[in-house]
């Protein structure tokens, strides 16, 4: 393992105000998407989609690292120039998405385990070879009656762990990603506790599995209440709520924790995230950044429609997406910025 290289690539996706942009989409989520636009779901509309994204001029002025999926990775554009090689030259780091997808948990109803770790070693060192210089794992946690259950926790956390260590190995750079869902009734608080012991657990197996703190990124959930809790929360509560959490639970040695976000609109997840930069950024050990998917494509998506003709301003409103939330880690975001 070169520990030098982990941690440059590491501070390098989080450094200055730069951030990640999740472009992994697994196929049946892409399709998903496409479907309820009305666009076509095939493997030429989705490449063509990520050709619109890894073109658009200036993106790399906002983006340090593209998250891609594995049809992804092994695209090109019409040309013919590879995805990668198109995303190196934009000055953005390839990323790529390693796990296979989480599954209903055996025991545990209601929860999920996220597979992939066998043959990973092997997956890891093709992707290395194809350029990937850091990858991405998912695992999700729901909150309801009962759950998450301890058994849950564990089980997810030890396979993230399992996974940063084989990515180190291989000499790239794993992004850790424990999502606590914002589905369901639960309150604010009951998402702080969740999310803290998620932290905790995954931080505990972090160190069982030797993973080094300074070559990886945490990409966690904001903390939130759940969508249809009837007491929703001021951009201050949760900004509070979510750096106490993190806090407590994320050890000073990670250089970058880069949110997800989880389902919130675009402009809520700009705001969030900018409120936490303004009223916390220089009592912060860590990065405070982004890897958002739905907050930066969705307005892109839904303007692009797969036509040919919609490109550019799909493509506009990528980058506007991405600058509001350069903006955002600066904490210089502001709703006036929606209306230019
Ligand atoms: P969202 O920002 O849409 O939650 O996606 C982030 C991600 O990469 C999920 O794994």
């Amino acid at each position: 393992m070169n520990a030098q290289a982990l941690i440059d690539t590491a501070r390098t996706l989080v450094a200055g105000d730069k951030g990640l942009l999740a472009m992994d989409e697994s196929n049946p989520t892409c399709n998903k998407r496409f479907a309820k636009l009305g666009i076509p779901q095939t493997e030429e509309t989705r490449r063509a989609y990520r050709e619109l994204i890894v073109t658009t001029p200036g993106l790399g002025e906002c983006i340090s690292g593209a998250i891609l999926y594995d049809e992804t990775i092994r695209q090109q554009k019409k040309d013919g120039t590879p995805f990668v090689k198109a995303i190196t030259d934009a000055g953005i780091i390839p990323g790529i998405k390693v796990d296979t997808g989480a599954k209903d948990m055996a025991g545990h109803p209601g929860e999920k385990i996220t597979e992939g770790l066998d043959g990973l070693r092997d997956r890891l060192k093709e992707y290395f070879q194809m350029g990937a210089r850091f990858a991405k794992w998912r695992a999700v946690i729901t909150i309801a009656d009962g759950i998450p259950s301890r058994g849950c926790i564990e089980a997810n956390a030890h396979a993230l762990a399992r996974y940063a260590s084989l990515c180190q190995e291989a000499g790239l750079v794993p992004v850790v990603e424990p999502e606590v869902l914002m589905d369901g009734d639960h309150t604010l608080e009951r998402c702080r506790a969740a999310t803290e012991e998620v932290l905790r657990t995954v931080f505990n197996q972090l160190n069982s599995q030797r993973v080094l703190l300074e070559g990886m990124i945490l990409k966690p959930n904001m903390v939130l209440p759940g969508l249809t809790c009837p007491k929703q929360a001021v951009v201050d509560e949760v900004a509070d709520a979510t750096v106490r959490c993190l806090l407590r639970a994320v050890p000073a040695a990670v250089p970058g924790i880069a949110f997800l976000s989880g389902g919130q609109s675009a402009e809520l997840a700009s705001a969030r995230l900018n409120t936490m930069n303004l009223r916390f950024n220089s009592r912060l050990p860590w990065a405070l950044a982004f890897s958002f998917a739905r907050a930066i494509q969705q307005p892109a998506l839904e303007t692009w429609q797969g036509k040919e003709a919609n490109v550019p301003a799909a493509q506009r409103a990528l980058l506007h997406r991405a600058r509001c939330n350069r903006a955002a880690r600066r904490g210089e975001y502001t709703a006036a910025m929606e209306r230019t």
